[in-house]
């Protein structure tokens, strides 16, 4: 991964994860940056700064004074080409999604012009909290971008989402950015995600557990990438950064259907990452069903499949993407479906691998196209995004 030139500003705040910086400023000096850290007060002491000014060669900031006077935080917020701070604690989050200032994390943050990524790291309850959750929804709206904690165990015994990143994916996210790559420049790509919802009558719905998480970050990663995006996305809670794609907000199939079959004609590429319901109440009632002594028969009926009418309906000059989440024969299923709905290629998923599936910050896939199959490691979902997106520019040329 390159990183020649690049200046990158380390942050660290005070978390046990903090042990892995000392790996990550090894990884980014390997990289060929010039790294310059900072550290809170909490961060000392599970790290000591004399590790990491050797290993980055230059002197550790740990408070806006130093003993000359002040640390020129300004000139090094506007010195960076980017500032990640990794760990981030549930702490530094709040701080800095507010605009406290009173540390020198919080100071170069408030004058940095460059772009600022987090790698949270804490216990899932604190990560899962609606405080944190809010703090991550202003720093993302305000244009920073997270690093999702992958899940795992944590050092407090628990299972779940709160693990730092690990520190080879956190650099290959920062020379990806910093590379600024435009690959798919003028290139017009539509997008579903997330989940549909059916209406079974005012206040109910069948749905499913997809996030639309795989689908947001491919969106916004082809759009830094250059292409104009229009994404499609079904209910799902998670932001996505409209200064960089066209969003349509959905509900049913059948609307996801039509903003798809309205856009169709004029996008050179398709990329279907929705998990779109097969099956929709018969009818929907108008009023809200009573409870009643017997058990009610739901009568379903199919959903337009969006896949295969798009497919049916493509032109010479276009691809069409398609995602399959399988239980057993996968391959053959997802063949199956390339040849069905006319894709170009299929990205198969599956339900079997650990961290991979629904709802997880990482994923394992498989590309399978006509004539081979491609395997790739278990990987943060924005890692992924760019092996679909790369196998995607091989195929255009
Ligand atoms: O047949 P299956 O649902 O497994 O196919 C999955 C692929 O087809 C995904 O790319 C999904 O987005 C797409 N699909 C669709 N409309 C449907 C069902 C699936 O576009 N009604």
């Amino acid at each position: 991964m390159e990183l020649k030139g690049k200046k990158i500003i380390l942050g660290i705040s005070g978390s046990i994860a903090a042990y892995k910086s000392a790996t990550l400023t090894r990884l980014l000096i390997k990289a060929g940056a010039e790294v310059r850290v900072l550290m809170t007060d909490a961060a000392t002491d599970f790290i000591s700064p004399l590790t990491l000014s050797t290993l980055s060669k230059n002197e550790v900031l740990c408070s806006v004074r130093s003993e000359a006077g002040w640390n020129n935080h300004v000139e090094l917020g506007l010195w960076a080409d980017a500032y990640i701070i990794a760990p981030t604690t549930a702490n530094t989050l709040a701080r800095l999604a507010n605009g406290i200032c009173d540390n020198i994390l919080a100071a170069v943050y408030l004058s940095a012009r460059c772009p600022v990524y987090f790698a949270p790291a804490m216990d899932m309850d604190m990560w899962l909290h609606r405080s944190t959750q809010r703090n991550l929804e202003l720093l993302q709206e305000a244009g920073d971008t997270i690093i999702e904690p992958p899940s795992g165990e944590l050092a407090s015994g628990l299972n779940g989402p709160g693990r730092l990143a690990e520190p080879e994916d956190i650099v290959r996210i920062l020379a990806r950015a910093l590379a600024g790559q435009h690959d798919l420049a003028g290139t017009r790509i539509l997008i579903t995600a997330g989940p549909t919802h059916e209406p079974l009558d005012p206040v109910r719905y069948l749905g499913n557990r997809s996030t639309g998480r795989m689908g947001i970050v491919l969106a916004e990663e082809a759009a830094r990438r250059g292409a104009d995006v229009h994404l499609v996305l079904g209910p799902s809670s998670l932001a996505v950064d409209e200064s960089l794609v066209r969003l349509s907000r959905v509900e049913t199939a059948q609307e996801m259907l039509n903003v798809c079959v309205a856009s169709w004609s004029g996008v050179d590429v398709g990329i279907l990452a929705a998990a779109v319901a097969d099956y929709r109440p018969a009818e929907v009632q108008t009023h809200k069903i009573k409870k009643s002594e017997n058990n009610p028969a739901l009568q379903l009926e199919r959903t337009p499949d969006i896949a295969a009418t798009l497919g049916a309906q493509k032109g010479h000059h276009q691809k069409l993407i398609g995602f399959a989440l399988e239980t057993q024969n996968e391959l053959e299923n997802a063949r199956g479906k390339l040849e069905r709905k006319n894709f170009d290629f299929i990205v198969l998923n599956s339900l079997a691998d650990k961290g991979a599936g629904f709802g997880t910050a990482t994923n394992r896939i498989r590309i399978v196209d006509h004539n081979k199959v491609t395997e790739f490691e278990l990987k943060d979902k924005t890692l992924v995004a760019t092996d679909i997106l790369n196998h995607l520019v091989h195929r255009l040329s």
